[in-house]
């Protein structure tokens, strides 16, 4: 199996769950502590390797695009001022990234945000990472589903058992009667779309990493819309299914739904915590409140 080098990130979605933060400001920029939440998931892509991070972004979204690009004027007063370590914060992430950027015109669903990537992605596979869900692993877990991947091709989607009452957020995955090809990996015999809780077939979410093959391009332009007229991607993947292996993949490590206020907050904590510099005052502070 050729070897994933694409990573595409859906950006056009308008954030409207952080207004009014997000009305001028991106929802992919807003930091967990001082990392926009979509330098961390361009970060766990070049941490697996992948180094060509196409953007499908919309109206209002070009600092997404302008994040992951050199700032002349930043780094000369950084650097003449002596702050190097800020000065290397600013650079890596914009020197490592290779950067497309694709215009999602309509906010027609996910499936129609991975379909406006058709003609970069070109013949080949490719990662696609859905930046407000973060997941905190000692590796890349893309990095993981793209080995998985390469030895036993089809796709791949990572997956999270969830309360029974949760799944209807989610894309839900029926695993097959068929034994695992290898560590974590189940293959799936079905996928749908937030079902009803008292419908879902099972408590298997699909959380936001997939590696796809090119083969997915032809089943979302043969998608029907949902009752809202969008393109879900888990339906074009049940049409992948009828002609190729779609593998759910258990990944480890904490994820954090950094779209939902409260997921954001907790992400926000957690991360704080664990950091060298402001973790052991922070933890402190914390400790001090009456709570
Ligand atoms: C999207 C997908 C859904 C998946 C989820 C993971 O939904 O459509 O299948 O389970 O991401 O976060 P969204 O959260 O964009 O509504």
């Amino acid at each position: 199996m050729s070897k994933i080098r694409k990573a595409v990130f859906p950006a056009a979605g308008l954030g409207t769950r952080f207004l009014p933060a997000t009305k001028v400001i991106p929802k992919e920029m807003l930091p967990i502590v001082d990392t926009p939440q979509i330098q961390m998931g361009v970060q766990e892509a070049l941490d697996a390797g992948i180094e060509d991070i196409i953007f499908i972004t919309g109206r209002g979204k070009v600092s997404v695009v302008d994040h992951f690009d050199v700032s002349y004027e930043l780094e000369d007063h950084l650097r003449n001022r002596g702050k190097s370590d800020l000065h290397s914060l600013a650079r890596e992430v914009a020197e490592k990234a290779h950067v497309a950027a694709i215009r999602q015109k309509t906010p027609l669903g996910l499936g129609h945000a991975v379909l406006c990537a058709k003609s970069v992605v070109g013949d080949e596979p490719f990662a696609v990472i859905l930046s407000d869900d973060i997941i905190q692993s000692r590796q890349p877990v893309i990095g993981h589903m793209a080995e998985a991947y390469e030895t036993h091709g089809g796709a791949i989607l990572s997956v999270m058992e969830v309360d029974e009452g949760e799944i209807s957020k989610y894309g839900c995955a029926t695993p097959a009667d068929a034994p695992s090809p290898g560590p974590r990996l189940t293959p799936l015999q079905g996928m749908v779309e937030k079902p009803p809780a008292s419908e879902a077939p099972s408590n298997l979410a699909i959380i936001g990493r997939y590696i796809l093959p090119p083969e997915i391009f032809d089943c979302l332009e043969n998608v029907s819309p949902d009752a809202n007229g969008e393109i879900q991607l888990t339906d074009g993947l049940r049409l992948l299914l009828e002609n190729s292996p779609v593998f759910a993949y258990e990944f480890e490590g904490k994820r954090y739904d950094v779209g939902d206020k409260l997921g954001f907050l907790q992400a926000t904590v957690e991360f704080a915590l664990a950091r060298g510099d402001i973790g052991p005052q922070f933890r402190d502070y914390l400790r001090s409140l009456d709570l």
